[in-house]
């Protein structure tokens, strides 16, 4: 019998050894091989882009960003967002009126004394930039429009959130009036500015749901 087999064997060409060896060596290589398709690729890189959508997303709807971005020309304080005391209202360059400019209390840091918070060009976003009350797509589709942004390139926009002081202070609000210590946003600053980069950096993408 094995005498048998190998008489077999000894009468198989070359050439058929060389190619069950190709074959065999193809298999390997296949099975080696990451089955990654073009398309599960593209699934994994908006889903990447969609996390960072939702993260950035958690910081613009914050009542830190949200309080100075009103749809009603009145800044709003604290978690609760109530209308901000005095009436005090947009002005006519956003920056409050004459007798009650914003800039008046509010100085380019915050008064731990007095609770009233500060930062460089204090002033309430422009109405064309007014988020409160909008979806979060409606959010972004508002960021991206050039007429109602600012004039802001992707580049600016970027530039906007990842350096501006405004921006920046809503991860040093300081204290309340009350002595309570006002609440951060739920993202840290790194992770944010990491989302707002990776998501213009992927085409600044707005998932459909
Ligand atoms: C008369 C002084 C005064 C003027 C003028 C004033 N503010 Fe304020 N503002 C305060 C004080 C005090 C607080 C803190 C209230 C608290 O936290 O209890 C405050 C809080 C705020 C907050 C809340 C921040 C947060 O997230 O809780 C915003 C936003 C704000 N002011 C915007 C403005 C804008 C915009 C203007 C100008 C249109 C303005 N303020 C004018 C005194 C003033
Ligand atoms: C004290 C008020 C204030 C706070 C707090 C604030 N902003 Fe603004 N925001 C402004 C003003 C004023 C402008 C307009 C500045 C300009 O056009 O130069 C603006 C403009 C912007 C813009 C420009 C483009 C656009 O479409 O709105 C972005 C983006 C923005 N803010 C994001 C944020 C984010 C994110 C936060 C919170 C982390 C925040 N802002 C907190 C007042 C504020």
């Amino acid at each position: 019998m094995f005498f048998c087999t190998l008489k077999i064997t000894m009468k198989v060409k070359p050439i058929y050894i060389f190619l069950t060896l190709s074959v065999m060596g193809l298999l390997f290589t296949l099975a080696n091989t990451p089955k990654i398709s073009a398309y599960e690729m593209l699934e994994e890189q908006s889903q990447s882009s969609n996390d960072d959508y939702n993260m950035m997303m958690d910081v613009l709807t914050h009542q830190r960003c949200m309080n100075c971005h009103p749809s009603d020309n009145i800044p709003k304080q604290g978690d609760d967002s109530h209308p901000h005391y005095f009436g005090m209202a947009r002005g006519k360059d956003d920056h409050g009126f004459e007798a009650t400019n914003c800039n008046t209390c509010h100085q380019s840091e915050n008064n731990l004394n007095s609770g009233v918070p500060g930062a460089p060009h204090w002033a309430l976003a422009p109405a064309s930039m007014a988020w409160e009350g909008l979806t979060r797509q409606e959010i972004a589709e508002r960021l991206l429009d050039k007429n109602t942004n600012g004039n802001r390139s992707h580049e600016e926009l970027v530039e906007h959130m990842t350096e501006d002081d405004l921006v920046l202070w809503a991860w040093e609000p300081g204290i309340r009036a009350n002595g309570e210590q006002r609440t951060l946003p739920p993202v840290s600053k790194e992770d944010f500015k990491k989302a707002v980069e990776n998501w213009f950096a992927n085409g600044a993408v707005i998932p459909s749901k």
